[in-house]
């Protein structure tokens, strides 16, 4: 699979948001290091708080579906369905995936592939409560 391909996914998966209040559509692809796929998108609640990102949707399937062990994701994010503009996952997300994924772990945006470390070079973790 190529990351355009991959991306691709993560569009074709921001069909399945739900953001009646943002209409800011977000989808993502989790690959394991053993090949499968976990799917997201953003799901919005009236109660905007409980909002949860793709990205975390994505995590959560997996990580309670026994896999723990990511190699990649992808994020589109659109409000007018023009994919172009890099959707870069937040704070909250970075922090969930770098509880389960190494510093070279990859993330696919619509403008190139980057390194968890790129957006997260330092992060809170359990070396600081043990
Ligand atoms: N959103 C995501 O799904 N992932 C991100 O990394 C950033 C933001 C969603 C949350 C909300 O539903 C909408 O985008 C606007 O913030």
């Amino acid at each position: 699979m190529t990351n355009a391909d991959f991306f691709a996914m993560a569009v074709k998966s921001a069909e399945k948001a739900y953001a009646p209040y943002s209409h800011f559509k977000v989808g993502a692809v989790l690959l394991t290091k053993d090949g499968q796929i976990f799917t997201g998108c953003n799901i919005e609640n009236s109660s905007y708080s409980m909002t949860i990102c793709a990205e975390r949707t994505a995590v959560f399937k997996a990580v309670s579906s026994g896999f723990r062990d990511f190699k990649a994701i992808a994020v589109a994010g659109s409000s007018d369905g023009d994919f172009s503009k890099p959707c870069i996952p937040c704070g909250a997300c970075l922090q969930v995936l770098s509880e389960f994924c190494d510093d070279d772990f990859m993330i696919v945006l619509s403008d190139g592939v980057y390194k968890l470390s790129d957006f997260m070079p330092k992060k809170f973790s359990a070396e600081n409560i043990l």
